[in-house]
């Protein structure tokens, strides 16, 4: 039998089953799903709108060129048009949050002539070889060197780092509402309006970049919405498909008009499984009000954390955005993530401290429990052990 090329380390997990907030394994253990893949099951494991949605598609027709049109593309942009971000009057489907970054690098340079690109430390903005040019972290970047140059990155909060970074041979700006793998780091409305105004002071493009934030998953259909700017490009993947494998782009008229055909493609771009997907994922988060009940149950969510965490001695911070939620701790949290699963929760690590939940939105009461309960008792036994 052939071995798995694998990036990443075992967790000891065999799936069997998944439904809603739960993963089985081959055993029959039940797991709340504080991953989600990365936050992809941001709308719950399987869930039957869009499972319906994408077996329709299958036995209607699995696959069609782009430059075919399709009522079930037609239904996606009707449905899309009342979440689009503010702005926005264009959009195109991709495979993956990475390919959406290296589309958005292309448009920028096309839209303003230029090459120079900025991101800010502590970004993550993907592996490909595009994505991976802004990814700030040098464990991910520095192996594969020389990636694209005209890089530029700038302090990540800081408002007195952005007229250096940010000059007239700047294409694009690319930043994260919250950092998801850089740590969960919320970005600060005062830096963001900073960017977004001298971005538009030398004639560059902004790209927010809500791949992991967007479609309800921190309170608001987009974390940016609170900034109170509009981007020139908005990213979006993960819980966009409702678990299907897809991504998004959104682009301002400015943008779409620079676009010549043959700019880009991509075979599996757009295909109909992946627009049936959005389309009733779409519907999902409209008609259950998706980012309130996020921004509810993450308050609660995190308030719980907060009060059982606070002032221990490894831990040294507790904060959020509706289900985007980080425990910081003062050593590595890869005992915690391990005792938890042990223990029936699955969470996953950001930046080098931090233990990140990402829950799906149906998590009840009884689920935000289990989840303090499991992740505070963790962090206790591995506080103890740290402090000696
Ligand atoms: C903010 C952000 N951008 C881009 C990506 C890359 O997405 P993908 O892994 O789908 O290529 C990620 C993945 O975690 C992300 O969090």
């Amino acid at each position: 039998m052939l071995n798995l090329l694998s990036f990443y380390a075992s967790r000891g997990l065999r799936v069997a089953r998944a439904s809603g907030q739960y993963i089985w394994d081959s055993s029959g253990k039940r797991y709340v799903d504080a991953h989600t893949g990365h936050g992809v099951a941001f709308l719950g494991h399987n869930n039957p709108v869009i499972v319906r949605a994408l077996n329709e598609q299958l036995s209607t027709f699995m696959t069609a060129p782009q430059g075919y049109s399709a009522d079930v593309v037609d239904e996606a942009l009707d449905m899309l048009s009342r979440v689009a971000p503010r702005g926005t009057t264009h959009v195109t489907l991709l495979n993956s949050g990475s390919e959406a970054v290296e589309l958005a690098i292309k448009l920028a340079r096309r839209a303003t002539g230029r090459k120079g690109l900025v991101a800010f430390t502590g970004s993550f903005h993907g592996r490909t070889a595009g994505a991976l040019s802004l990814t700030h972290n040098p464990r991910y970047r520095k192996p594969f060197e020389p990636l694209l140059s005209d890089v530029r990155f700038g302090r990540f909060n800081d408002v007195g780092s952005i007229d250096e970074v940010i000059t007239e041979d700047v294409a694009a700006v690319f930043i994260e509402p919250v950092q998801g793998e850089g740590g969960v780091r919320p970005a600060s409305t005062h830096f963001v309006r900073a960017v977004a105004n001298r971005v538009s002071e030398v004639g560059a493009l902004l790209v927010i970049d809500e791949v992991q934030t967007g479609f309800g998953r921190t309170g608001r259909v987009w974390a940016h919405e609170k900034f109170g700017v509009s981007a020139d490009i908005v990213l979006a993947g993960k819980a966009i498909g409702g678990g299907f494998p897809v991504s998004a782009l959104f682009v301002k008229e400015e943008v779409a008009s620079s676009v010549r055909p043959g700019d880009h493609g991509s075979t599996y771009g757009g295909n109909p499984l992946a627009w049936a997907a959005v389309s009733a994922a779409t519907k999902v988060l409209l008609r259950d009000s998706v980012p309130l009940r996020a921004g509810a149950v993450g308050r609660v969510l995190t308030d719980s954390l907060e009060e059982s965490l606070t002032g221990l001695i490894g831990v040294r911070d507790v904060r959020g955005e509706g289900l985007m939620i980080g425990v910081e701790l003062r050593f590595l949290p890869s005992d915690v993530i391990r005792c938890a699963q042990e223990r029936g929760v699955l969470v996953l690590r950001a930046g080098a401290t931090v233990v990140r939940l990402l829950p799906p939105y149906i998590i009840t009461p009884e689920d935000v429990g289990v989840i303090t309960d499991v992740v505070s008792e963790c962090v206790k036994g591995a506080s103890a052990r740290w402090a000696g």
